[in-house]
């Protein structure tokens, strides 16, 4: 085991305490009691009242934020919710994966977080009925350097959602690749954690630092933040290496590991370059299976 490998496991023992109580509802205990953020559901999930709003976050890059966002977005909006997808990332994936392209729209959430623009006046519509999309532009890169002198910095995304949050079922945002304060802006604003992890060597790595952060957060700006779901994501059943990850977050992290594991499918990689979600894509493939049982377990039925 290398030093990288090892350091994972040790966050995962750290944070996870295998040892700990894992009958039904119960929490992941900790000594210093800070892994309570992550809440181990009951086996039937808690019905949650909408509107949610969950940020999709893991500072660790290209672990499937961004594939998750999109197409467990396009799934809710199928099944009738209305969903808002914030983007977040200066990169705009989740702005193109959804066809969306920066010379057809007038605002970006650059504007809204720093421009005073209202977040209404940035959503734009997408090709999936009941999906809408507030759009990101690498003018975002700018905004994490230009928050640390505003005022009230942390909250701005808060602020700005208020006015329209109870127009969606749903509001996804997609964090960037970093726990800077663009990050801690979508922890601030919402009120449960989905932390997708990929089926892969290091798996772990960065995970407990991304659950301080979360609980940095709770404690001194959103007391209702909690990780509710972590998502296993690219998972390749023809390594024993993602049977061995798939295992290992489950034993560490129990029933806030959604069921509904996604695979690594070549459609599920092509289908932003076709700026559509794989349930659009190719509907009847696996990805686009995987995410519609997903959306299925995340929502539990409610309406
Ligand atoms: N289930 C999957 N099967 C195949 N490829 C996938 C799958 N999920 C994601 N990918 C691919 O892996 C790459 C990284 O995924 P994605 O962009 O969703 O990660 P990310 O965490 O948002 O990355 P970043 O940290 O850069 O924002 C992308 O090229 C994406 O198409
Ligand atoms: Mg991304």
């Amino acid at each position: 085991m290398n030093d990288q490998e090892d350091q994972g496991r040790k966050e995962a023992v750290e944070l996870g305490n295998p040892t700990a109580d894992t009958s039904v509802g119960s929490e992941v205990s900790e000594p210093t009691g800070r892994a309570q953020v992550v809440r181990k559901q009951p086996t039937e999930q808690p019905v949650r009242t909408l509107p949610r709003v969950i940020a999709v976050a893991n500072q660790k890059g290209g672990v499937g934020k961004t594939t998750t966002t999109v197409n467990l977005g396009a799934a809710l909006a199928d099944l009738g919710y209305r969903v808002l997808i914030v983007d977040l990332d200066p990169q705009g994936n989740a702005t193109t994966g959804l066809g969306i392209e920066a010379r057809n729209f007038d605002f970006s959430m650059y504007d809204v977080l720093l421009h005073d623009v209202a977040l209404e006046d940035c959503v734009e519509p997408t090709n999936i009925k009941n999906l809408f999309l507030a759009p990101a532009t690498i003018d975002l890169a700018g905004a994490e350097i230009e928050l640390v002198s505003a005022f009230s910095r942390e909250l701005r995304l808060k602020r700005v959602l208020a006015p329209i949050r109870e127009d969606f079922g749903y509001i996804l945002i997609d964090c960037p690749p970093s726990l800077g304060l663009i990050t801690v802006n979508a922890l601030a604003a919402a009120s449960e954690v989905l932390v997708p992890i990929q089926c892969e060597y290091y798996a772990l790595e960065g995970v407990g630092q991304l659950l301080r952060n979360v609980e940095l957060v709770r404690c001194n700006l959103n007391p209702e933040l909690e990780v509710s779901a972590m998502v296993l994501t690219m998972y390749d059943s023809r390594t024993r290496l993602a049977d061995h990850v798939v295992a290992e977050v489950r034993t560490h992290f129990g029933d806030a590991v959604c069921k509904n594991v996604i695979p690594r499918t070549v459609r599920i990689s092509e289908s932003p370059s076709f700026g559509e979600p794989i349930t659009i894509h190719s509907p009847s493939s696996r990805g686009a299976i995987a995410y519609r049982e997903l959306a299925k377990e995340v929502s539990g039925g409610q309406a």
